[in-house]
């Protein structure tokens, strides 16, 4: 896949959205703005709106944005479908991907994927090898559901990643795996400079481990409710919980 839009600065900004599901409103003006090279993690407890936002950022039509918009490098792109979101440049690594009877996992990733990329050492990185020929997710476990979703998220070679609770589902031995490939998506060059941006969802921190989060969110009933250094709001949600982020007065 080509980037269209290379030259432009990746700087995602998500203006007072509001977003309603099958007529229910999920979230309430919601603001968002990730740098280019920032990695940002997003908290919340369940049901709390992460998906949903994640998935209006990408633009699937089941979630409607009643007021708001997002911009992405300066170019308001609230209205378009998903695929043209991708072709400038958004990875999406889902919480929950479909199977897809009738297509191999080499299909996906080749029709995923930014020219010149090598998948036969993409999918032996992950360990995937051997799971090219067989149809995308059908019968994999969640760890390798996961690396499955990478593996189409690396080679698709993205400019900003969105990851959706990478780390649920996967065993201790998968969780390396898991986060290594993600440290590589998100990892800082020698001028300690990324050339991707990230939002991470993160239900449980363990991401926080392998990546360099630059700013975390906490999002409580479809409102962000703190913005600040990840590691103390990971420290504090363990320590004290959820129910304690909507009452601080930090
Ligand atoms: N397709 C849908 N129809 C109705 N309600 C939905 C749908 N998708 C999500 N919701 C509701 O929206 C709320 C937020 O869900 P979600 O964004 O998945 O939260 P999270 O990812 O933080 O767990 C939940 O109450 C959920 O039940
Ligand atoms: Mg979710």
């Amino acid at each position: 896949m080509e980037h269209d839009a290379e030259e432009r600065e990746v700087h995602l900004r998500v203006e007072d959205l509001s977003v309603e599901v099958e007529g229910r409103k999920i979230l309430h003006g919601v603001n968002l703005d990730i740098r280019c090279g920032e990695t940002h993690v997003l908290f919340g407890p369940n049901g709390s709106g992460k998906t949903t936002l994640l998935m209006a950022i990408m633009g699937f039509p089941r979630y409607k944005v009643t007021s708001g918009r997002i911009v992405l490098g300066g170019e308001d792109i609230t209205h378009l479908p998903p695929n043209e979101r991708a072709r400038r440049g958004i990875g999406v690594m889902f919480q929950r991907p479909p199977t897809v009877r009738g297509v191999s996992l080499a299909q996906m990733v080749s029709l995923c994927s930014r020219d010149g990329v090598d998948v036969e050492s993409l999918a032996a990185d992950l360990n995937l090898s051997e799971f090219l020929s067989r149809d995308v997710n059908h019968g994999f476990s969640g760890g390798e559901i996961k690396r499955s979703e990478l593996l189409q998220l690396l080679a698709q070679d993205p400019r900003i990643v969105l990851l959706d609770e990478p780390e649920s589902g996967v065993d201790m031995e998968n969780l390396q795996v898991v986060g290594k490939a993600i440290r590589k998506l998100l990892q800082k060059d020698l001028r300690r400079r990324r050339t991707r941006c990230g939002l991470i969802i993160t239900h449980t921190g363990y991401i926080l481990d392998y990546v360099e989060a630059d700013m975390g969110h906490v999002l409580c009933e479809g409102t962000i409710v703190c913005s600040g250094n990840p590691r103390e709001q990971l420290e504090g949600i363990r320590r004290y919980g959820f129910e304690e982020c909507a009452r601080c007065t930090r």
